[in-house]
């Protein structure tokens, strides 16, 4: 009988099915739910570093009635952390915890190694298994290098895994000057897992109005390719777990994810479609094709097509269509 089992940032999972941080994990009930209907673990919507910083600052003209902040006045705060946000996201997870045997991973969404970064030890005391911290900076500033944006990877991993002992996940996006240096030198500093590859909200044009609305919330079935093309080049070259996100809408993106060495995948977009009785499907349709290949358990298979053991390593490689497709016909 095949084992689902995985290890993911040293937790044991009882199937690699998380349920990526969004709207379905942000209430107890839902993710009751998810633990129901088979959830492996769940990371628990984002708080947000502006949201934390807004308040703080709020908190203290209210204290000082100055308009301007002195940066030192955040010393104290780093002693009170009991703003409205925090102390519900804390309450958040210690209910959670309380509510699921699953691993809970709380999350933070940030941009800056600031002052928030306190916050991930009170989230260590409020019993979260792990935590993920969701990063991007949309690289606009055109007076910053790429070196400079990276360097705000290093600076939040390095900040919070001083602060805390659980395990660390890093969501990144694709967009690094070197993605491959990125990623090895925040796995030189002992993150415990990298999650890719989030996917942002992006703004579209109404051509009728004339005007900018919103691109598309959920990932298609076909996004998945680029997670499973970098997940295929890094797995034998990191230490940390993988997780895949992004585009996994079926079993069989999700047995490719780990085929190319993934610990874990995160989905949001397909239970957002077809609700979280889903992920039972899922995990029986993992379960049928491992029966079918004879796989007993996920190590048996995991990474089994990463960019080393492959057939095609050059194929991880290849990104121009030119040579290798001159003579494709449809
Ligand atoms: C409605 C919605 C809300 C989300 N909120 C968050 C969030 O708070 N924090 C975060 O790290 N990712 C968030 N995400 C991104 C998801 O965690 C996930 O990485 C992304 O949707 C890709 O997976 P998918 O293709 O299965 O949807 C959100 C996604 C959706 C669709």
């Amino acid at each position: 009988m095949p084992k689902l089992t995985t290890n993911y940032l040293g937790l044991d999972l009882k199937n690699p099915i998380i349920v990526a941080s969004s709207g379905l994990t942000d209430s107890i009930a839902k993710i009751k739910e998810l633990e129901a209907n088979g959830a492996g673990a769940v990371v628990l919507k984002s708080l947000f570093e502006e949201e934390i910083i807004m308040e703080m600052e709020e908190k203290i003209h209210a204290m000082t009635n100055r308009p301007f902040i002195y940066p030192e006045t955040f010393d104290y705060m780093d002693e009170e952390p009991h703003e409205d946000i925090l102390r519900k996201y804390l309450q958040f997870i210690k209910d959670a915890k309380a509510a699921v045997s699953i691993p809970i991973i709380a999350s933070i969404n940030c941009v800056s190694a600031q002052k928030w970064t306190y916050f991930s030890r009170e989230i260590e005391k409020a019993g979260a298994d792990a935590l993920e911290v969701n990063l991007f900076v949309l690289p606009t500033d055109m007076n910053r290098t790429g070196e400079e944006n990276e360097q705000i990877y290093i600076d939040v991993l390095k900040t919070v895994k001083e602060q805390v002992a659980i395990p660390v996940a890093l969501k990144i996006s694709p967009y690094h000057s070197n993605l491959a240096n990125t990623i090895k030198r925040l796995d030189d500093l002992k993150v415990d897992g990298i999650v890719m590859f989030n996917r942002f909200y992006t703004p579209d044009f109404d051509i009728h109005n004339l005007s900018v609305t919103s691109g598309h919330i959920l990932s298609n079935a076909d996004d998945y390719k680029n997670s499973l093309r970098w997940i295929g080049i890094m797995s034998e070259r990191v230490n940390c777990s993988l997780a895949a996100t992004t585009g996994m809408h079926t079993s069989e993106s999700i047995i490719k994810s780990i085929l190319a060495g993934a610990d874990a995948v995160q989905i949001a977009s397909i239970l957002y479609k077809n609700g979280s009785e889903y992920i039972d499907i899922l995990n029986k349709e993992i379960y049928s094709w491992m029966s079918e290949q004879g796989f007993k358990s996920i190590r048996d298979f995991k990474g089994k097509l990463s960019q080393t053991k492959s057939n095609d390593p050059a194929a991880f490689e290849r990104v121009q269509f030119m040579k290798h497709f001159r003579n494709f016909v449809e």
